[in-house]
């Protein structure tokens, strides 16, 4: 997808495509206040883990782009409400927090109002060419556990919609194609908001990757048919012990792998893993509108009325979890120290 820019600083404004539109509709927006990343970010018009990271970064560059004062202490202060508005946006994601956390250091080393500005836009430029160089390196690295003829099994999008990047999960399959290798993809298609049926797919068919797109609940049938070789997701936040947050139903698919011995791969950049919580116990999950359960696409197939749950992720306790795909190698169990080292 080196043809399509997830998200583009434009010195005044940052352009994105919408994702809720996809795929029927290439839409793209132009965001020209950091209140409107943060409710682009909200709505999942820009989605997936290290792309809200990124999106984060120019919103915080565009915020303190438009913003006056006569002295450092003044500015930092006004910047504070631009970090909460975007902080708030979405709970899980760790790359979010991260992304701010960079931005708000650069902010306070920088001199002058100006130069601070200047800081922030290069420090934002710089998250998102360090999250392209660790997508690629990743993949090359999860790209070794790929056999040639491999059927792989995803869920929801961590392709380069997800990244504004080469991709993770999907990068890692898209670099054993580059290699030669003949590989095929089963696509679960993700509800409640339908990720997978509507950008896993739109994406692997525009690399020409092969994909099936099976409901969520075809899962384990393909698995015990023997049809699936791996499972590779991303994740939204890894804790120090490997319990991993990712979209809802990754928990189930782990589950399943392992009963049916299927290895069961997370692939994410270091930005991900959270050091300060010791278990996944501590990942704040998202809770959404039940709406976006009641409702598919605006259309309602539930009675009216009725009460519906909606976390967005759930938590794969590291047993289930057979390696950690990140660019500074590839980890199995235990997995306490390794991620510690980094
Ligand atoms: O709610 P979303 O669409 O933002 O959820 C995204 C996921 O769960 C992805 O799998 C995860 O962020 C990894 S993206 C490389």
């Amino acid at each position: 997808m080196k043809e399509l820019k997830i998200i583009e600083w434009l010195g005044d404004r940052i352009r994105i495509i919408d994702q809720t539109e996809l795929p029927h509709k290439e839409v793209f927006l132009e965001l020209h206040d950091y209140r409107e990343v943060a409710d682009a970010i909200k709505k999942l018009r820009i989605r997936g883990a290290p792309d809200i990271g990124v999106a984060a970064a120019y919103g915080f560059a565009l915020g303190a782009q438009a913003m006056r004062a006569s002295s450092k202490e003044q500015f930092l202060a006004k910047l504070r409400p631009v970090s909460k508005t975007l902080a708030a946006s979405r709970p899980t994601a760790v790359n979010l927090f991260w992304a701010l956390e960079r931005m708000n250091k650069a902010a306070q080393s920088g001199k002058s109002v100006a130069q601070i500005k200047r800081g922030l836009l290069v420090e934002a430029k710089r998250i998102e060419a360090e999250n392209d160089e660790a997508n690629r390196r990743l993949s090359e690295l999860g790209a070794e556990l790929i056999k040639d003829g491999f059927t792989i099994l995803t869920h929801c999008n961590a392709g380069s919609l997800a990244t504004a990047a080469y991709g993770t999960a999907l990068g890692v399959i898209k670099m054993a194609k580059e290699q030669g290798k003949r590989v095929k993809v089963y696509a679960t298609e993700t509800r409640p908001l339908l990720q997978g049926a509507r950008l896993t797919t739109w994406e692997l068919m525009k690399e020409n990757i092969p994909v099936t797109l099976i409901t969520d609940n075809m899962a384990g049938h393909f698995m015990s048919k023997g049809v699936i070789d791996c499972v590779i997701v991303g994740a939204d936040r890894i804790a120090a012990n490997g319990d991993v947050a990712n979209k809802i139903g990754t928990y189930t698919l782990a589950v399943l792998a392992t009963e049916n011995g299927i290895p069961f791969y997370v692939a994410a950049p270091v930005s991900t893993i959270d050091l300060s919580l010791s278990s996944g116990a501590d990942i704040p999950i998202e809770e959404r509108s039940p709406d976006e359960v009641t409702h598919i696409q605006g259309v309602r197939i539930a009675p009216k009325g009725v009460k519906a749950a909606n976390p967005a992720f759930d938590v794969t306790p590291h047993r289930y979890v057979s390696a950690i795909i990140t660019e500074k190698g590839v980890f199995k169990e235990p997995y306490v120290e390794k991620l510690k080292k980094l």
